[in-house]
């Protein structure tokens, strides 16, 4: 049997996530959400209802809901479309260690003309209120996007006192809670943001839904132009079964916070607890307020590609660096930005504790790393 410790990157959907979506997948539900015969009106039901569940988990009204195709378009089009309804020569701030559907928009708005500020991150991997101000201060700042928890180190930023920083500077906020969401309370209002994307796949829900929640009366321009879906913010019929699928795996979530919270806790405190019986073992951020799930370390000799593919083979799945960036052969910007040395960074290896894994699951890959760093240090050093 394997064992999965990669759900940061994406989670297996829910048995009765399945089951909400299969009536829209085998041909029983089929209708178009716009069409007015009863089909037609019975898909539309359950896209609101569907939107209830989602609004429900994040305490806010549905109509602030807007469905997206993922966290990467939700992202996207919080950016692009804020900042086009923004004054011209506005600039935009983003935190340092975001993931790549925040930075990769930034840099494009960039080019388009719009002046980008990074707000770098302390050692822990946290945005300081300092650093933040500094950042915003720049340029005449109309927009700025900070992660609510990241995916590679867990880190969880201080959003609630950015954002006030922000508000009392007249600058829009927006947090990407991808990975937040499930794993901590989120609640919109108290986050006190203008805008927050989320996704299914990392609550157990389906690939290739996801959503920006929106605060009332907020403005921005489409990016999808088309029938006049999700309010005119989104053009084009609706991915029907993804998003009941969020629905359910969102009404899930609404469950259980605390218990899940504290069996992460207690499965990330073993395998920490082994890790510092490992010489040369950096654990990142351990200092900083965490997701429960999330381990990111580093073992000093080790290439964290090549620990990977050795634990793989044992059967246990984990991730070196952020899922997107692994592959990519470069140390993870996360640590560059949180000035880790190039030489410790390739040697990252993120696990991501989700439903269903236990203490046994995490006795196994407690032994099997220790053995694996064990030959790999002997290889390494030319015992063998
Ligand atoms: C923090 C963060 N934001 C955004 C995304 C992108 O979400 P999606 O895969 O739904 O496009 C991810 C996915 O890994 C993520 O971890």
């Amino acid at each position: 049997m394997c064992v999965y410790l990669d759900h940061n990157a994406t989670t297996p959907i829910d048995e009765r996530v399945f089951e909400a979506m299969l009536p829209y997948l085998n041909g029983s539900c089929y209708g178009n959400p716009s069409s007015a015969h009863r089909q037609g009106r019975e898909s539309q039901q359950a896209l609101q209802y569907a939107r209830e569940q989602v609004a429900m988990l994040v305490g806010v009204q549905p109509r602030q809901v807007v469905f997206t195709s993922g966290g990467t378009e939700a992202n996207n089009v919080a950016l692009k479309g804020l900042m086009a309804v923004a004054d011209i020569g506005s600039a935009l701030v983003v935190g340092a260690t975001e993931h790549s559907s925040v930075l990769e928009p930034a840099n494009v708005l960039q080019h388009a003309g719009y002046p980008l500020t990074f707000a770098g991150v302390e050692g822990d991997g946290v945005v300081s209120p300092a650093e933040f101000e500094r950042a915003l201060a720049e340029h005449q700042t109309a927009l700025a996007s900070v992660m609510l928890a990241n995916n590679e180190t867990g880190v969880v930023q201080d959003v609630v006192q950015l954002s006030e920083i922000a508000r009392r500077r007249g600058v829009m906020m927006h947090t990407d809670a991808v990975q937040a969401l499930g794993k901590m309370n989120v609640d919109f209002d108290a986050l006190g943001v203008s805008a927050m994307s989320l996704s299914a796949h990392k609550i157990a829900g389906p690939k290739g839904v996801g959503a920006l929640v929106m605060a009332k009366g907020l403005m921005l321009q489409p990016m999808m132009h088309g029938g006049g879906q999700e309010a005119g913010l989104r053009g084009g019929t609706e991915n029907l079964a993804g998003i009941i699928g969020f629905g359910a795996a969102a009404a899930l979530m609404q469950h259980g916070l605390t218990q899940r919270v504290e069996h992460y806790e207690q499965l990330r405190e073993r395998v920490e607890q082994a890790l510092q019986c490992i010489d040369g073992v950096v654990v990142f951020s351990q200092q900083a307020r965490r997701l429960p799930n999330t381990i990111f370390f580093a073992v000093k000799g080790i290439e964290g590609s090549t620990l990977l593919m050795n634990l793989d083979r044992d059967g246990i799945a984990v991730s070196s660096g952020s899922a997107c960036a692994s592959g990519s052969g470069e140390p993870s910007h996360v640590l560059q930005a949180m000035g880790v040395d190039d030489s410790l960074a390739y040697g990252a290896v993120r696990v991501s504790f989700g439903n269903g894994n236990t203490m046994k699951d995490v006795e196994r890959l407690i032994s099997s790393l220790q053995q694996q760093i064990e030959s790999l240090l002997k290889l390494n050093s030319g015992w063998t």
